[in-house]
């Protein structure tokens, strides 16, 4: 019976939706050490499902004969090692969007609380001191949103904030539709001098560490806002605390931070702690309820479509194809060293059969290729063994 193997308290869901599509799941509540993963992907585990701690190392894949996929059940991949996957044919997924409407959301209430104060009013009624008073005190409505970064979360951002009346003006360094009624801004510098409250949403790329630093805080208006829910290497938080100081910005919402705490409970230090009307809150911005269970949904179907048909489309280390359910054929799925000449071989070993081939696909990456042949129902068993036999074959496997 196939085999798939879901480690660190992966949502319920994920075991519920590949159960009914026929495997035999194994769920663990924690993360398993590099030596317990590799024997249990020994025992002819086909499908692995992770989250952020287990180590699925090139030591750990060391012998896992089965083992056709990994799936993240999170954003990031960097605790698996996609080259050594692709070294053993093992296509990796992960969930990469399934939880911008929560980050989106998180922002829009951000907001409202900072433009209101929220939070020191709270903090101080819990102190029990009564602070009734409309200094300070703005409404959503009209202000001017200025997103930095407007891909999946920032766009997003955009069309929620316009529905509650804000006007939108974002900057982003590729050319966006814009959504609504949102307008771009031609430089990072424009959408600082015309917003009221800036968030930032880019990418993680290495040229974004340091963004936002005191020049860029100077250029804001003042008494903006400044939301930072994208990477904590984005801004500079010492500049930030200066100018909250000083009074120039009236406030700022941190999700991310240069270095954060590894576990719950352990210390966590930054200049913005107990600064006026900053909210901090501890990397959320993607953790709900709702998103963990659409991350389960979307890689589960990843992974059992990938076991189905061969389809690698969003793959994060496979070339990516996206393949339909075949009737009244067979589909050889060819993983190779991505070197020239491999496809006529195939072809070559195809034809001397006289296999009749229905559609064929190749695509490639800079480490392997991955050959698609959709066949007729006849064919010869010995047909794969030569296949087989190309020196370049990482893995062959057939379906239907
Ligand atoms: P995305 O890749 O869809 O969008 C990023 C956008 O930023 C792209 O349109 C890109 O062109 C743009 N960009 C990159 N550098 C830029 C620059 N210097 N100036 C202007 N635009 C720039 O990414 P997505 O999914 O929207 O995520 C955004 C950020 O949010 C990422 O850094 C991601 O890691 C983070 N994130 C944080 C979470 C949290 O829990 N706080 C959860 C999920 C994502």
């Amino acid at each position: 019976m196939k085999k798939a193997l879901l480690l660190e308290n992966i949502h319920a869901d994920a075991a519920v939706q590949l159960r009914d599509e026929g495997f035999l799941v194994e769920t663990l509540p924690h993360a398993l050490s590099e030596d317990d993963l590799a024997e249990k992907l020994r025992q002819d585990v086909v499908l692995l499902g992770v989250r952020s701690r287990t180590q699925v190392t090139r030591q750990a894949l060391r012998s896992c004969p089965s083992l056709l996929a990994v799936g993240s059940f999170c954003i990031g991949t960097d605790n698996v090692d996609v080259d050594a996957c692709l070294d053993r044919g093992i296509a990796a997924f992960n969930a990469p969007y399934s939880n911008t409407r929560s980050v989106a959301e998180l922002i829009i209430g951000e907001i409202i609380m900072l433009l209101r104060g929220v939070f020191d009013k709270s903090r101080a009624l819990h102190e029990g001191v009564w602070l009734k008073s409309s200094d300070r005190s703005r409404e959503i409505r009209g202000k001017r949103l200025g997103i930095v970064g407007y891909g999946n979360i920032g766009s997003q951002v955009g069309s929620l904030a316009e529905a509650l009346g804000m006007e939108v003006w974002y900057y982003d360094i590729r050319e966006k539709l814009s959504l609504g009624n949102a307008k771009r801004c031609r430089s990072m510098r424009e959408v600082l001098r015309k917003a009221d409250v800036i968030t930032v949403h880019v990418d993680d790329a290495p040229k974004n560490a340091g963004l936002f630093g005191d020049a860029e805080f100077r250029a804001m208006r003042p008494e903006a806002l400044f939301l930072n829910a994208s990477r904590g290497s984005v801004a500079d938080l010492a500049a930030l605390a200066k100018h909250l100081k000083s009074g120039k910005l009236a406030g700022a919402a941190v999700d991310v931070f240069p270095k954060e705490p590894k576990r719950n409970g352990e210390k966590f230090v930054s200049p913005l702690t107990g600064l006026d009307n900053v909210l901090l809150t501890p990397h959320i911005g993607g953790s709900t309820q709702e998103a963990q269970r659409t991350i389960a949904a979307y890689v589960s179907d990843k992974l059992s479509s990938y076991f189905k048909t061969g389809d690698t489309f969003y793959s994060v280390n496979f070339p990516q194809v996206h393949l339909p359910i075949l009737k009244d054929s067979h589909r050889l799925l060819h993983i190779h060293r991505n070197v020239p000449g491999v496809m006529s071989q195939i072809d070559s070993i195809l034809a001397s059969e006289g296999i009749n081939i229905s559609g064929q696909y190749l695509e490639t990456n800079r480490r392997i290729g991955y050959a698609i042949t959709d066949i007729g129902k006849k064919y010869d068993a010995g047909v794969l063994k030569a296949l087989e036999a190309i020196p370049e074959t990482i893995r062959l496997r057939l379906l239907f």
